[in-house]
């Protein structure tokens, strides 16, 4: 649990609001301070009486809440605090925000604090999935916002169902504590904590000098090692054959093929965290010659009978004392990219797929940005392009908010 810190809560006006005076209530068990600031239509949903009762502190809507200190007051109070919450954010608080808008309070002191801004999203999945909010997100995202959430689920609109809903307050509460510790202690958030990475291409012989194989140059699992480690976690990266430098301060286990590196992954378990970024051959030669096949004249090319290799990261995700907390795999697609995404998830029982669109003109093969999403049974989250290194980051702090939060709720 983090230190106590002094937290400003912007609460928008969405049915979700309710769920903030339960936040305020634990914030408060865990030593933290808070301060409200609601907007206009915040008040439709609930009262200042009761989130001044609760914070212990006078709630603020108007710039002229501050009186005669009005320039100096908001200032202060952007500035006065260790991190900012928008819970719930509106679609519409969040095109001010990425609008730079300062014409009430709540969007005055986001355009004028420094500190760490964390928004908890809550809207109808219609606006969520709108166009204009998508921009909104990646700007905001672009900008250094935090987001956490939205959950998917029923809406309070009869019949509808999709990414919009608040997420639950000790999911919200974990990662307003992560972010709090990364400003702190950057570099604990995994201490403790053993995180399994596959990584780039398998091989598969045909013969002693031939295999089968495919385009992937491992920089992608290298740099989520990598995270995981600067994190604090104790890495074990199970790789495929690729050229890159192997990363100090990681156990990196050098495999083959597909078989291999399942036996790698089960001889490396327990572990919390397991990410499947290999680009495992799905198939394997079913009986590789023991000798290199030779080409005679007039004869018909060799033909080769191909076998299923075992999916390594369906059978880890499988239910059982041995699966990690969380496993998140990879969709590597060329085309319907979150469709596939979406089966895949499902049909190998990962807590995340992180999904890419691998197409030659994407150049994420051997490249260095990528574009991901991030399919859970939350809905997707999509994220602008960023270099490898950078995905890897979000991703390992995610996994650590995840894991914080499940801890939060076993609490
Ligand atoms: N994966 C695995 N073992 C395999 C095949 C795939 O662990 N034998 C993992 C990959 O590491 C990745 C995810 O499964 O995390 C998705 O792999 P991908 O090859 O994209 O999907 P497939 O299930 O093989 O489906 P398809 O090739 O038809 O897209």
């Amino acid at each position: 649990m983090a230190s106590a810190k002094r937290i400003l809560l912007i609460i928008g006006g969405g049915i979700a609001a309710y769920k903030c005076l339960e936040l305020i209530r634990r914030l408060r068990e865990r030593g933290h301070s808070v301060r409200a600031i609601m907007t206009k239509a915040a008040h439709q949903f609930v009262t200042p009486l009761s989130v001044g009762a609760l914070t212990n502190e006078r709630v603020l809507t108007d710039l002229f809440d501050l009186d005669d200190e009005r320039e100096i007051g908001h200032i202060r109070l952007a500035r006065d605090n260790d991190i900012i919450i928008v819970a719930p954010a509106t679609a519409d608080l969040l095109a001010r925000m990425a609008g730079g808008h300062a014409d009430d309070l709540a969007t005055a002191v986001l355009l004028a604090t420094k500190n760490p801004v964390l928004v908890a999203p809550a809207m109808n999945p219609a606006m969520w999935l709108n166009a204009a909010t998508r921009r909104n997100v990646t700007q905001l995202q672009k900008d250094g916002i935090e987001f956490v959430g939205p959950a998917a689920g029923e809406m309070a609109e009869r019949g509808e169902a999709g990414p919009g809903r608040l997420v639950e307050v000790p999911q919200l509460i974990a990662a307003i504590e992560t972010v709090l510790d990364e400003g702190k202690e950057k570099g604990g958030l995994l201490a403790g904590r053993h995180v399994i990475v596959t990584s780039g291409p398998t091989h598969e012989p045909i013969d002693p000098i031939r295999y089968l194989a495919n385009r992937s140059s491992g920089k992608q699992g290298f740099e989520l090692a990598v995270a995981a480690r600067d994190l604090g976690a104790r890495v074990t990266l199970i790789s495929g054959p690729v050229s890159l430098p192997e990363p100090h301060g990681v156990d990196i286990v050098r495999i083959k093929t597909a078989a291999e590196m399942l036996e790698a992954v089960r001889a490396s378990l327990p572990a919390d965290i397991a990410v499947f970024a290999a680009a495992v051959a799905d198939w394997r030669v079913a009986s590789p010659e023991l000798e290199k096949i030779k080409k005679t004249e007039g004869k018909a090319a060799p033909a080769l009978a191909l076998i299923e290799n075992t999916d390594i990261l369906k059978s880890i995700a499988q239910p059982g004392p041995a699966r990690p907390s969380l496993v998140i795999g990879f969709a590597a697609e060329t085309q319907d990219v979150l469709a596939h995404a979406k089966k895949k998830l499902k049909s190998k029982r990962a807590d995340w797929i992180i999904a890419n669109d691998v197409s030659p003109s994407s150049g994420v093969m051997g490249g260095e940005n990528n574009t991901v999403h991030v399919i859970s049974a939350a809905g997707v989250e999509s994220w602008p392009e960023m270099s490898k290194a950078k995905v890897a980051r979000k991703i390992m702090e995610r996994a650590a908010t995840e894991l914080h939060a499940k801890r939060t709720a076993a609490e």
